[in-house]
């Protein structure tokens, strides 16, 4: 750390949804600030979710916290990682909440990375057809990301988060202290959805970037307050205009149908959710070139980008004899697949992008240029 320190007074992005509207609120030390809960549901019981990592850092701040809000607040760690984001692991939840008693005004409160979150808040969706959810992320990806926007759900070993719901949380608290305790490859997994939002809404963005990347890769914290505020500001513009992806929120996706696909054929777990991005957004932009969208210098950049950000931009071979044909069938289980034909967010060029279909052969030509055997 070598930069002032992050802003103490959170930073707040406020996401537009009319009645389901809420605030991000950013900044150091919010876990357990006087005043970040302010304004929430006080119910007499609240849940803290999180997992066997991160709850041993955290969790006992954030219980003190909440004890001053609610008469009783319990706590669950589930397994730590995405393996566990199944059915069995959902069904503890709701074991802990009936176990507690909980009842209709208990207040979930999520505390972890984008798994600990997604299953928390599909647990939040559904018991008792709903309960209110506060999101406390603590990866950079959750920041940046998974925790704003209320998808929620669990993996199918069929496809990725293919069990779920819209359900959107009271507040979002991005403590940038917690950042501090994560594994490099852990905040190389954030930065590629970092990177995701400069070629799909804000080249300006990329190019700082671009400019800071060093800096971010190092937790200089005002670089990563700035990161991390740009990135939901952006996350809360898309969705503030398509909660539902019926169009604009797709472009979040970008490199992810190439990068599910990695996810789903290696297992999950084996690469994480931003490294499998973080190649996929290589492969679709490979893809907008062949579409004739972008150039080769476009490409470049981004593969240069993604690489100094400590990500892969070289794909596993997922089938010795089938390469292409093994990811095609994983990316036809894709959520944005129509009638089996797959869509790809492709940038339309530098700081927009769409979906669009393409053809398998020219697919089958982005997957022989960009996948290696392990
Ligand atoms: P994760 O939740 O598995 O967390 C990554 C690892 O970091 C875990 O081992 C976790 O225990 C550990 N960890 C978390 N915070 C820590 C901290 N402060 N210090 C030390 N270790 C810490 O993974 P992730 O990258 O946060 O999220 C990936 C998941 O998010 C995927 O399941 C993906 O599908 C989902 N996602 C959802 C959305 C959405 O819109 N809902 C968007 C993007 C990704
Ligand atoms: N991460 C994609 C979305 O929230 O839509």
């Amino acid at each position: 750390m070598n930069d002032r320190a992050a802003p103490l007074i959170p930073e707040i992005v406020p996401i537009g949804l009319g009645d389901r509207s809420y605030d991000i609120h950013i900044g150091a030390g919010l876990l357990d600030a006087p005043g970040s809960f302010d304004g929430l549901p006080n119910s007499s019981s609240a849940l803290v979710v999180t997992n066997t990592t991160v709850g041993p850092w955290y969790a006992e701040r954030l219980v003190a916290c909440l004890q001053k809000r609610h008469k009783v607040v319990h706590l669950l760690a589930l397994p730590d990682g995405e393996e566990h984001k199944n059915w069995e692991t959902l069904q503890t939840i709701f074991d802990a909440l009936l176990a507690y008693a909980c009842d209709r005004k208990t207040v979930l409160y999520a505390l972890g990375g984008g798994v600990v979150g997604d299953m928390t808040g599909f647990a939040a969706a559904s018991y008792m057809r709903g309960v209110p959810f506060v999101q406390v992320p603590t990866t950079l990806l959750a920041q940046v990301d998974s925790s704003v926007g209320g998808k929620t759900g669990i993996n199918h070993p069929a496809g990725k988060n293919m069990i779920g719901a819209f359900y959107q949380p009271q507040r979002v608290l991005c403590d940038l202290d917690t950042l501090n305790t994560l594994p490099p490859r852990e905040l190389s997994a954030g930065l590629a959805e970092v990177i995701k939002y400069g070629p799909i809404a804000d080249m300006a963005f990329f190019d700082w970037i671009e400019a800071n990347i060093d800096a971010l890769v190092a937790r200089a914290p005002t670089a990563m307050a700035h990161a991390v505020r740009r990135s939901c500001e952006i996350k809360a513009w898309v969705v503030g205009q398509d909660e539902r992806e019926s169009g604009l929120r797709a472009i979040l996706n970008f490199g992810h149908t190439f990068g599910h696909a990695i996810e789903a054929g290696m297992g999950y777990g084996a690469w994480l959710h931003g490294e499998a991005v973080g190649c996929g957004m290589v492969m679709a932009a490979r893809l907008s070139e062949r579409l004739g969208l972008v150039d080769a210098a476009f490409v470049a950049r981004l593969k240069a980008l993604v690489e100094r950000a400590g990500l892969p931009t070289v794909a596993p071979v997922l089938d010795a004899e089938d390469n292409a044909g093994r990811y095609l069938a994983l990316m036809r289980v894709d959520k944005k697949a129509e009638a089996g034909a797959i869509k790809f967010v492709v940038i339309e060029g530098p700081g927009h992008a769409g979906t669009r279909s393409a053809p398998d052969a020219v697919v089958a030509e982005v997957i022989a240029e960009s996948t290696v055997p392990r």
